[in-house]
């Protein structure tokens, strides 16, 4: 469904079900990750792009305390009062909204003296790695900022959402796909750095476009096994601390080289899990270099040797993306694939030559389908507009 039509339909169903207008409606996309994975939370860099389907938040004032809220794909409401509002084991969709609410107004929602009504609907395939659970925080923060007039600038917006995950659905995230969400632009990468909190816009022109595979594989974050990794991290960065001359608070300031030299000591796991984000930060300001000189086949191959990272190193890949990958490699007009996102299942994103996408999806699907019998799911995405009032 186009997303104008999303919109239509949530304004129709929320009059019918509040019986008027929503006052504020806002739009946050979803996004593809494209080279840097698991760097965020190690204060490192990342390149990524807003995608062309998002989400829609439409909310109105109450007169009194409560809070109606209602998924606008399910017709499923819940109701609370604002001092109620916490995180929830049923209709658990409502947790990254309650979420964003509570810390919008700082832990304490009674603050905001009444209530609201909201719904949302959209259109990003869920459990994809597109990122549709900080697509509906952001549209909740912009909407319901808008309503109450707390002015609050992208980067606190981006922690808002990234508290919900922590507090309310349960997962230990990065900023990146809060942050990917506000700040892309339309034809452009979005090049982050997660210690500044700094978020540059890079053009890709039209001379090359990104491919999402969604395979068939599951991806869910709050398992433990992103949690894990992240510890993983963390522990091999005050391992460094202790062993380099220079300061080390995150990954993001260990080289390559540098983990050659002083990784003897060092848990077998956490060496692998620490070479991933350290390799990808390299990749990145590498790609940069790259991509301002117009080399979109150098661009590439890092995609390809990021998975190889993911695969070997992070594991955090599966077999269905691992096939995905390797059938993308074999056909010239795709520059570059890799896993995108956290990983565990969820799709690949592929920088190809715009004029060979059906080319490109059906041979992919052959493969995909000979392995495992069913197809994956191929889409051309533009980087597109970030989060807005609509
Ligand atoms: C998920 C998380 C992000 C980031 C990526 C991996 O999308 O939500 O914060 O860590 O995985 O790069």
């Amino acid at each position: 469904m186009l997303n104008q039509e999303i919109h239509d339909e949530l304004v129709a169903k929320f009059e019918k079900q509040y019986g008027e207008k929503p006052t504020v409606v806002a739009y946050a996309p979803g996004r593809i990750e494209v080279l840097g994975n698991h760097t965020d939370y190690n204060e490192g860099f990342v390149f990524s792009a807003a995608i062309d389907k998002g989400t829609f938040f439409a909310a109105a004032p109450s007169a009194d305390d409560v809070v109606r809220l209602t998924a606008g794909d399910l017709m499923k409401e819940v109701t609370y009062k604002l001092a109620d509002c916490a995180k929830r084991d049923e209709d658990t969709w409502q947790n990254y909204v309650n979420g964003t609410f509570h810390w919008l107004f700082d832990g304490e929602p009674a603050k905001a003296g009444h209530g609201w009504k909201g719904m949302f609907l959209g259109n990003i395939p869920l459990g994809a790695g597109l990122s549709s659970s900080a697509a509906l925080e952001m549209c909740t923060a912009l909407a319901l900022s808008k309503l109450y007039g707390v002015e609050k600038d992208k980067v606190t917006l981006a922690k808002i959402g990234q508290k919900a995950e922590h507090t309310f659905a349960g997962c230990p995230c990065g900023l990146l796909d809060q942050a990917s969400s506000l700040f892309g632009v339309k034809g452009g990468l979005v090049k982050s750095d997660f210690r500044s909190c700094t978020f540059e816009t890079v053009p890709l022109g039209d001379k090359v476009a990104f491919m999402m595979v969604k395979s068939n594989a599951k991806h869910a974050l709050v398992d433990g096994a992103y949690a894990s990794r992240r510890k993983a991290c963390e522990d091999a960065a005050a391992f460094f601390k202790g062993k380099l001359r220079h300061p080390v608070t995150h990954l993001r300031d260990v080289t390559t080289a540098e983990w050659v030299l002083y990784k003897e000591g060092l848990d077998e796991t956490q060496a692998k899990r620490a070479l991933h984000p350290i390799g990808e930060d390299e990749r990145v300001l590498l790609g940069a270099q790259l991509l301002d000189k117009g080399d979109v086949a150098g661009f590439g191959a890092l995609m390809f040797d990021s998975h190889e990272s993911s695969r070997n190193w992070f594991e955090n890949s599966c077999a269905e993306l691992d096939t995905i990958v390797d059938a993308a490699k074999k056909i010239p007009e795709v520059y570059g694939a890799r896993l995108s996102g956290g990983g565990f299942g969820g799709s690949c994103c592929l920088l190809v030559d715009p004029a060979a996408a059906d080319k490109i999806a059906a041979a992919i699907s052959a493969e995909y389908k000979a392995a495992y019998g069913d197809e994956p799911t191929c889409a051309v995405i533009p980087p597109s507009e970030g989060a807005h009032l609509v």
